[in-house]
């Protein structure tokens, strides 16, 4: 296993578009997750966490600096390679589920196998053994419209897992949910970081959520402002 997880070394990001002035969002970003962690990353909306989470997840490149995963250096790697690191490395999940609309649950959780090469039924099997899995067997045939959000969010969430990444991202994955299906969501994403040592990333405005996490990183105008223990970073007192 490599000893680090995750290394960012002086990300800088500003968005360019032609005809309009570039505008900086991330500044020097240096940072390092190792495997088994379960970090929460806070901060004021604007203030780039879903940038940084982008640059994460090997959707969008930083303007500067450097990003290994796994010890490999993501900077300068080609199109194919990075869909296929975000194949095989990295789940992510959204708090709009992003679910594809007009295919049922479990062909949406069979999607990463079909893109890594894996015949449609074969997939389709595999997807539904991760659904029984999961207790989401009986709704394996329905369409993102007739699940509930949780529902919705614990299909996304089996589909980000599929291919078995060591990384889970999240960017306020609780955001559109209740309280008592935000909590099921989180003690699942909690159980998946204790009981499969799956890395979670994950992004919140509410202290509530960030508890589930052990590490806190907060964000202020693209900046890292704080980087440490959770209840610390929350200003509650540690009780050991
Ligand atoms: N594609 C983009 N083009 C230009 N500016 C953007 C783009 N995406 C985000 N921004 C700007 O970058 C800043 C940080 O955005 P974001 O990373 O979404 O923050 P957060 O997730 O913390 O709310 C905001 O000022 C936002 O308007
Ligand atoms: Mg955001």
């Amino acid at each position: 296993m490599p000893q680090s997880l995750i290394r960012l070394h002086h990300i800088d990001k500003q968005y360019e578009s032609p005809g309009a002035p570039a505008v900086p969002v991330l500044h020097g970003i240096s940072l390092e997750i190792k495997p088994g962690e379960f970090v929460c990353l806070m901060g004021q909306s604007g203030s780039g966490k879903s940038t940084l989470m982008n640059i994460l997840g090997c959707l969008d490149a930083p303007t500067h600096g450097e990003y290994f995963l796994e010890d490999r250096r993501i900077s300068g790697l080609v199109a194919d390679e990075l869909a296929q690191i975000r194949n095989r490395k990295l789940g992510f999940v959204f708090q709009g589920f992003n679910l594809l609309k007009r295919m049922t649950a479990v062909d949406n959780v069979a999607l990463p196998m079909v893109y890594a090469g894996m015949p449609r039924e074969q997939a389709r099997e595999r997807a539904l053994e991760k659904l029984q899995a999961t207790g989401l067997a009986g709704f394996s045939e329905r369409l993102p419209n007739q699940l509930s959000g949780g529902q919705q969010q614990r299909i996304a969430i089996a589909r980000a897992l599929v291919m078995d990444p060591p990384v889970l991202l999240a960017d306020e994955p609780t955001g559109n949910l209740d309280t008592a299906t935000s909590e099921e969501i989180m003690g699942l994403i909690a159980q998946l970081n204790r009981d499969r040592g799956i890395t979670i990333v994950l992004v919140t405005h509410e202290p509530d959520i960030a508890r589930y996490g052990r590490r806190l990183i907060r964000l202020k105008d693209g900046r890292i402002v704080f980087d440490g223990d959770v209840a610390e970073g929350l200003g509650e007192r540690v009780t050991a």
